[in-house]
C-alpha cells in the first residue's frame, strides 16, 4: 500500500537532512507504529504519505513514496485527500464547523459526493467512533476525546484507504486516549484499513500494532513486530524508548534464564509461567 524507496529531505531553513535514506514498505490492513526520540523526523516522515512534501512544503526532496501505486512526485496534493486520512496531535486544529454534522459533510461535500451518499457516509462515520448521538453538537462543546474521535470520523467520510496518526492522543486524557485507541483498534479489525501511527507510549503500540518502527535521527534503525522490536531494550534505551513494563519486566527473566520469551501483555506472562 505504501512504498518508501531511499527517501531523503531536508527543509529548506535547516542545514542537515531530517530524513536520510528511509525505506519502509507498509502493507494494505497493516497497522504500522512509528516511534523514535524528540525531533527524528516522525512528523516529517508522515507529512511525505500525502505528499505535503514535496508538494506544499518543499526542500531538497530525493527518494519515492509511492501510495498505493501512485508516486507523490507526481500528483497533487488534493489526490491524496480521498486517499490518506492525516490526524493531527491538536484535535481543536482540525475542527472549524457548527455541527458534528456540517464537520462530517465538508469533505465529501467539496468532492461533490451526492446527498444521500454523504448522509450514509456520515451515520457510517459516526457509528464507528461510537457518536451517533452528537450529531447536531457543536464540536467545540466535546472533550478533547470526542473532538478527536470527530476528527478521525471527519476523514473517514473521505473513505480513505490509509489513515496517518501523527501522536492523535498526546493531548488527551487517559479516557480520551483509550477512546481514540479503541477506534483504531476496529478500524483496524473490522474495517482492514491500513493505519500508520506516531505514538510515543510503548502499551498502546504492542497491544495494537502488527509492525513497529524505531527512528533516530532521519533514519530507521529497527523494525519488526511488537515482539521483536521490544526485546531489543538496550538498544532501545539507549534511544530513551521504554519497553512496556509487563514486557522489561519478561525481558530481565529472560535474560536470566527464567522464561524463554518476552510478553506483551499481562496474559502473555501469566502463560509464560504455565
Ligand atoms: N516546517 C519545518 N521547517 C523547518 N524545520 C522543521 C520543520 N518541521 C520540522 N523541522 C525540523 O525537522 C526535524 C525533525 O522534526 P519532526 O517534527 O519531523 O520530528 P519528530 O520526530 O516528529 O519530533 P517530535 O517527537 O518532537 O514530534 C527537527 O529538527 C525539526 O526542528
Ligand atoms: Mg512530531
Amino acid at each position: 500500500m505504501i512504498e518508501i524507496r531511499d527517501l531523503h529531505f531536508k527543509y529548506h531553513s535547516q542545514t542537515d537532512e531530517v530524513l536520510k535514506g528511509v525505506n519502509l514498505k507498509i502493507k494494505k490492513g497493516e497497522f504500522v507504529s512509528i516511534i523514535g526520540p524528540s525531533g527524528c523526523g516522525k512528523s516529517t516522515l508522515c507529512l511525505t504519505l500525502n505528499g505535503i512534501i514535496p508538494k506544499t512544503i518543499s526542500g531538497q526532496f530525493s527518494g519515492d513514496v509511492i501510495v498505493d501505486g501512485m508516486n507523490t512526485k507526481e500528483y497533487e496534493v488534493s489526490e491524496f485527500s480521498k486517499k490518506v486520512g492525516m490526524i493531527l496531535q491538536n484535535p481543536e486544529s482540525q475542527l472549524f464547523a457548527m455541527t458534528v454534522e456540517e464537520e462530517l459533510a465538508f469533505g465529501p461535500e467539496n468532492l461533490a459526493v451526492p446527498r444521500e451518499e454523504i448522509e450514509d457516509r456520515i451515520s457510517w462515520a459516526l457509528s464507528i467512533v461510537n457518536m451517533e448521538n452528537k450529531r447536531d453538537e457543536f464540536p467545540g462543546n466535546l472533550s478533547g476525546g470526542q473532538k478527536q474521535r470527530i476528527a478521525i470520523a471527519a476523514s473517514l467520510t473521505m473513505m480513505p484507504e490509509i489513515l496517518v496518526l501523527d501522536e492523535p492522543t498526546s493531548q488527551l486524557d487517559p479516557i480520551g486516549k483509550r477512546e481514540v485507541f479503541s477506534v483504531l483498534q476496529q478500524l483496524h479489525k473490522e474495517e482492514k484499513m491500513t493505519i500508520v501511527l506516531v505514538e510515543h507510549r510503548t502499551e498502546p503500540i504492542a497491544e495494537l500494532s502488527d509492525k513497529v518502527v524505531v527512528m533516530d535521527n532521519g533514519a530507521i534503525v529497527l523494525q519488526g513486530s511488537p515482539r521483536v522490536v521490544f526485546e531489543k531494550v538496550p538498544i532501545l534505551r539507549e534511544l530513551g524508548i521504554m519497553v512496556p513494563d509487563i514486557s522489561y519486566l519478561t525481558y530481565l527473566l529472560k535474560e536470566g534464564g527464567y522464561v524463554k520469551d518476552i510478553a506483551l501483555t499481562v496474559e502473555e506472562a501469566r502463560r509464560l509461567f504455565i
